[in-house]
């Protein structure tokens, strides 16, 4: 099998058991998925869009999010909910379960690090940016998600040096089924934690790396340092620092890493 092939709407459509997906657009190339579905007037919830590249992919806090062409999975599903869903504020983090739990089948040793990197062997390979949109009571999530599937060399991001599923694995992967099994736990775990989102922040905290972690972080323009203890149950950070215990959302602090 070769490391790049067009996506494959129709074997897609096969290998689907799940809701989200049903509707799929396939695009050769957009500037971001997730601001395609945020200018889409007539979204439907559990629609998702897919781009084989992107001019304008935005990763969290301002970054860029590069590819490959053909090689990767950069897609955005679209879920229309009430703004009073208690899911809400956790989806970033929920979504991130869902992605490690859809691809611990083929790397099981797959990690979560707040609060939504996923990574192999400590190396990036997937991420999530997770946007909103509301309309009277009803709010649109736009959960962007980029997967390293088949991409094996990562020009300009050596500092960085990210992993794929194809570099984990040692081959091709095929990215119709790597789509049809993210969809079917993202689907799984949201209609769970509408009514109680417990269960899967429970396994969330069993595969976050950053939890009990002395961890260095940027905030408000300045290098913190402390313990991450737990989760709270909003999917703050909560930080043990000199100053006290502290919590954070994902947009407030950037730049986490493990201090020596
Ligand atoms: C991050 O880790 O910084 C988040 C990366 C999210 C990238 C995906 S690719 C598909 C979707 N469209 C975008 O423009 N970004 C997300």
């Amino acid at each position: 099998m070769r490391y790049s092939a067009a996506f494959n709407l129709e074997l897609f459509q096969q290998l689907n058991r799940s809701e989200y997906g049903r509707r799929l657009g396939v695009f050769d190339s957009l500037d971001s998925t997730n601001d395609f579905l945020k200018k889409k007037e007539d979204l439907t919830s559990g629609e998702v869009v897919l781009a084989e590249t992107q001019t304008a992919g935005k990763g969290r806090s301002g970054r860029a999010w590069s590819d490959e062409k053909g090689h990767n999975l950069l897609f955005s599903l679209g879920l229309v909910t009430d703004t009073a869903t208690r899911f809400v504020p956790l989806a970033p983090l929920l979504s991130a379960a869902a992605i490690r739990d859809a691809l611990s089948y083929y790397c099981p040793e797959i990690k979560i690090k707040w609060p939504n990197d996923l990574l192999i062997s400590g190396r990036k390979t997937a991420g999530i940016l997770t946007e909103a949109k509301t309309s009277g009571t009803h709010l649109t999530l736009i959960i962007g998600i980029g997967i390293n599937v088949n991409q094996t060399r990562f020009p300009g991001l050596e500092d960085i040096n990210p992993n794929s599923l194809a570099l984990a694995t040692g081959k091709p992967v095929q990215r119709e089924e790597v789509l049809a099994r993210v969809l079917g736990e993202l689907q799984a775990v949201f209609s769970k934690a509408r009514w109680n989102p417990d269960p899967v922040m429970a396994r969330y905290r069993q595969h976050c790396v950053t939890v009990a972690q002395r961890i260095r972080f940027e905030w408000n323009g300045e290098t913190h340092e402390g313990v991450a203890e737990d989760i709270a149950p909003d999917g703050r950070l909560r930080i043990r620092t000199e100053a006290g215990i502290l919590e954070f959302n994902g947009s407030e602090i950037n730049h986490i890493r493990t201090a020596e």
